[in-house]
């Protein structure tokens, strides 16, 4: 389903080179969206571009791309992320807070402040963050992570109440553990015994995330700083 009244609708994705990202612009490109991705690698979209999502100016200069190329942007997706486990909080350096930070809440940040513009001007728009199953959860030995996570969450709901008032709705999907890169072989939350404490005992895969923001973006016309949280049952 697309946005009543449009002509293609247009989605800009960050993140889309891998994992969640990609399975994001995959679903809206199938199901007859523009696509343009925005990453530090290229994606398979239809207009791939590289910005790091940390750096206000290369995300405005990519998002005029995206405006100048289909003239309109109806869907921003935030997925541009990475992730450290397995670290002491006193163990984390200011270097590693701060990557974290500038990366994870000041990325969404910047791509939300890009987009506005836009989307205001045309009094319409959707903004799904991701954030993480673990902001609503906490987690140790990752605080920094979880912590810029938290803050996308206050941010984005912020958000939604700031701009509701102009037909744009802000909405958050915060996954469980999902099998994508970002969880690297070893990492804990792949092994068998956390698995297992599961109710679903699994992990989600990216799919099922693009299937909850292709939700948001469509039918959830009702939701409004919402947070869907598609992750196996960790959190209920
Ligand atoms: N995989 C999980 O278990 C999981 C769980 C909860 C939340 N998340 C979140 O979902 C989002 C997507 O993660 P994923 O699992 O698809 O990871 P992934 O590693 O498969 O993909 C992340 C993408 O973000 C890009 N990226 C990283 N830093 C960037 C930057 N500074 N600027 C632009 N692009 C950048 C990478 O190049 C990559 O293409 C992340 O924000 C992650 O924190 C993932």
């Amino acid at each position: 389903m697309t946005p009543a009244g449009t002509e293609t609708p247009v989605a800009a994705v960050t993140g889309a080179a891998s994992g969640i990202g990609a399975a994001c612009a995959d679903l809206m490109r199938r199901s007859g969206w523009h696509t343009a991705g925005i990453d530090l690698n290229p994606s398979e979209t239809d207009l791939p571009l590289k910005a790091d999502v940390s750096d206000r100016a290369a995300v405005a200069a990519a998002v005029d791309q995206v405006v100048k190329r289909f003239g309109q942007i109806d869907l921003l997706v935030t997925a541009a992320g990475y992730y450290e486990e397995g670290i002491d909080v006193v163990d984390i350096s200011i270097q590693q807070w701060d990557r974290m930070l500038s990366v994870i809440l000041g990325g969404t940040v910047n791509c939300c402040a890009a987009v506005l513009p836009p989307m205001l001007s045309r009094g319409r728009g959707t903004i799904v963050a991701i954030s993480s199953e673990l902001a609503l959860a906490g987690s140790a030995t990752d605080l920094h992570y979880v912590a810029a996570k938290g803050a996308v969450l206050g941010f984005a709901k912020s958000l939604a109440i700031e701009v509701a008032g102009t037909a744009i709705r802000v909405n958050v999907v915060a996954p469980g553990p999902t099998d994508t890169p970002l969880l690297a072989s070893d990492s804990l939350w792949r092994e068998p015994d956390y698995l297992a404490t599961l109710p679903l005992g699994r992990l989600v895969t990216p799919q099922e995330i693009a299937y909850a923001v292709h939700f948001l973006a469509t039918e959830g016309s009702m939701y409004c700083g919402e947070v869907i949280s598609p992750n196996a049952g960790a959190v209920i």
